[in-house]
């Protein structure tokens, strides 16, 4: 019998992409989203394949998960859906809660009363919090500085406790800053880059807040999709938590430099006062992911970057 993959928040811009890694490798994929924040166009290329089976539920709709997990005896779990606005989780702590921890703790426990074996749980860089090391590394202690980052953080310990209790799989990724296509650039909590992207296309100037010296781990969406996929499908496993990142810092100058070869013309940016709260630098070790399932990044920054702004890559 083909294996069954769920994966939770496919209309999103990780969930479409991860989707269309799984069925890319002749995987059956049973995808669901409340479409809070993703959007069904992502899937245009998904709903295309007849081994891909599009639900609009809820993931903390109880009756309905239990229905799926019943009928198509998933082999593994990626569980994506979440609140995904680290502001949002500061206006409404007990939303992020229920949505970024209580859904997570459910979906585990169906995965024990079904047998499915392995959950995949996206989880964020943002766990790491601000004083910590660089680059960060998985031993590190967390220390998270959002209601966000707790929720993930506390999700991940309710995942591996229950892996240490019952003999779950539970694979939590902490994702860098992911870019690529179909990351909404209305959204607020959306990435600088797809931010930037936008406004390049359309001949705007960009804000650059701070001096531009600050840097990220940027890491593409397609090699995202496929740490997961490669998370879900992988053996052996050994349940954790593991960094998804590059391991290289990009500063937003080295950005802006790329971006002015792709639009010459484009006005200059503007630099205004850093914000407060902003990290000055991010940067993962992704040596942890690399030895237990071969994970590296592949696709460099430059040509990601270059893939984006000329919109080839995906539907928007
Ligand atoms: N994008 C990043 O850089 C990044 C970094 C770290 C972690 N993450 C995590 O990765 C995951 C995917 O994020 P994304 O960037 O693709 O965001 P996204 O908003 O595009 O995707 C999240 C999806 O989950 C859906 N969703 C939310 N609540 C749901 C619910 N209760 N039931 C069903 N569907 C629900 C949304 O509609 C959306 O389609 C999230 O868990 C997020 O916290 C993302």
């Amino acid at each position: 019998m083909a294996s069954n993959y769920l994966v939770t928040g496919a209309a999103g811009f990780i969930g479409s992409h991860s989707v269309e890694w799984l069925l890319g490798q002749g995987h059956a994929v049973i995808g669901i989203d409340n479409l809070r924040t993703g959007h069904l166009e992502n899937l245009a290329n998904a709903r295309s394949s007849p081994n891909f089976e599009w639900v609009l539920a809820d993931a903390g709709d109880e009756a309905a998960m239990r229905a799926l997990f019943a009928q198509y005896h998933f082999s593994g779990v990626l569980h994506l859906a979440a609140l995904v606005s680290v502001p949002e989780s500061f206006r409404d702590p007990g939303l992020n809660c229920h949505l970024n921890l209580v859904i997570a703790e459910r979906i585990a426990r169906l995965c024990l009363e079904f047998d499915c074996k392995r959950l995949v749980f996206a989880s964020s860089a943002a766990v790491y919090g601000s004083a910590a090391t660089l680059p960060n590394r998985e031993s590190a202690a967390p220390q998270p500085q959002s209601p966000y980052a707790a929720a993930k953080l506390a999700a991940e310990v309710m995942l591996l406790g229950y892996a240490a209790s019952f003999g779950l799989e539970a694979i939590c990724l902490r994702y860098f800053n992911v870019y690529g296509p179909r990351q909404d650039p209305k959204s607020p909590y959306s990435g600088v880059l797809s931010i930037f992207t936008d406004r390049f296309q359309r001949g705007l100037p960009v804000t650059v807040y701070g001096d531009g010296g600050q840097t990220r781990d940027f890491i593409s969406v397609r090699d995202v999709a496929r740490a997961n996929g490669q998370a879900l499908l992988g053996h052996p496993v050994v349940s954790g938590r593991y960094n998804v990142c590059t391991g290289l810092g990009v500063s937003l100058n080295d950005v802006l430099s790329i971006y002015r070869e792709i639009f010459a013309t484009a006005p200059p940016a503007e630099y205004s006062e850093a914000r407060v709260g902003d990290i000055r630098h991010s940067l993962g070790d992704p040596s942890l992911l690399n030895n237990m399932l071969k994970f590296q990044a592949n696709l460099s920054f430059s040509q990601g970057l270059h893939e984006l702004a000329l919109g080839s890559g995906g539907v928007k």
